[in-house]
């Protein structure tokens, strides 16, 4: 069974994760999706044409988990999967100008935290750390007084491993009228739990090794959004920095993926 958009908004979550991004339904079909491997595809020539081309810029193994995950977050537009959890905020980071402003939790996921840190030290972006579940001192730093106004608004609810809870809905509505994008870690809720994109986040951004791939045999990422632009700009950034997911590692995210439900519950 394949799930259109309109028949996936009439299944309940726990519904999608279990047979969104299946084949289609046909007569000795697979009722999983294979995995391909393969680096190169036969194509018109044309990358413009939609190609595949070349396996850095697209894999068909990754398309289904692509398909669930967005369905799951609610966006319009098919996920984009990583390497790993960190090579998705790299890329999410990708959107900051040169210079630009990030405001972020001081308890984000260390690693996310390091990697601002450190493109700060080089001058390549401005940090802001906060605690993120003080609303007002946030909403100071995304449009100070003085000073420039923030570029990127990283938020991360609850944070690892603090469990701080951000009010993403006052804090998204803060970052756009400062003319911010917003990237919402999304990893410990899960979008069982939250959706990030319905509560006017721009970029949800999971660690799919945690909860979404759920069975500690897989280190990969994933961002979605349902903003044509972001995504072209990120999937630029993953094809041309490389992080891209191995066919396996993405098989065994939607294995993963489909007790999602039940692992919550329990
Ligand atoms: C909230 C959060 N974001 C991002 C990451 C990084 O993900 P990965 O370890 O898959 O690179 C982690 C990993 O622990 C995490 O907990």
């Amino acid at each position: 069974m394949s799930l259109s958009d309109q028949h996936a908004a009439e299944l309940s979550p726990e519904t999608v994760v279990v047979a969104a991004g299946r084949p289609e339904r046909a007569h000795d079909e697979p009722v999983n999706p294979p995995i391909v491997l393969s680096s190169t595809y036969f194509g018109t020539g044309s990358l413009g044409d939609g190609d595949r081309g070349y396996g850095r810029y697209a894999n068909p193994t990754w398309d289904p988990f692509e398909d669930a995950l967005a369905k799951l977050e609610g966006a319009t537009l098919p996920g984009l999967l990583y390497a790993s959890g960190l090579a998705a905020v790299s890329s999410a980071l990708s959107l900051v100008p040169a210079g630009g402003v990030v405001v972020m939790p001081t308890h984000s996921y260390a690693g996310s935290l390091v990697m601002a840190t450190e493109l700060a030290e080089k001058g390549f972006l401005e940090l802001r750390t906060v605690d993120i579940t003080d609303t007002e001192a946030v909403k100071a730093l995304i449009s100070p007084e003085h000073g420039r106004k923030a570029d990127l608004l990283w938020l991360e609810s609850p944070t690892n491993p603090m469990l701080g809870i951000a009010d993403i809905r006052a804090l998204t509505d803060a970052a756009h009228a400062a003319g911010a994008i917003v990237v919402t870690d999304n990893t410990f809720s899960t979008p069982l739990v939250q959706q990030p994109l319905s509560l006017g986040s721009d970029v949800v951004l999971h660690s799919v090794t945690k909860y979404l791939a759920g069975h500690s045999d897989v280190v990969l990422g994933a961002l979605v959004t349902s903003n044509p632009e972001l995504r072209a700009a990120l999937l630029h950034h993953r094809i041309i920095h490389g992080g891209i997911a191995g066919p396996f590692e993405a098989w065994l995210a939607l294995r993963g993926l489909r007790t999602l439900a039940l692992r919550i519950e329990r």
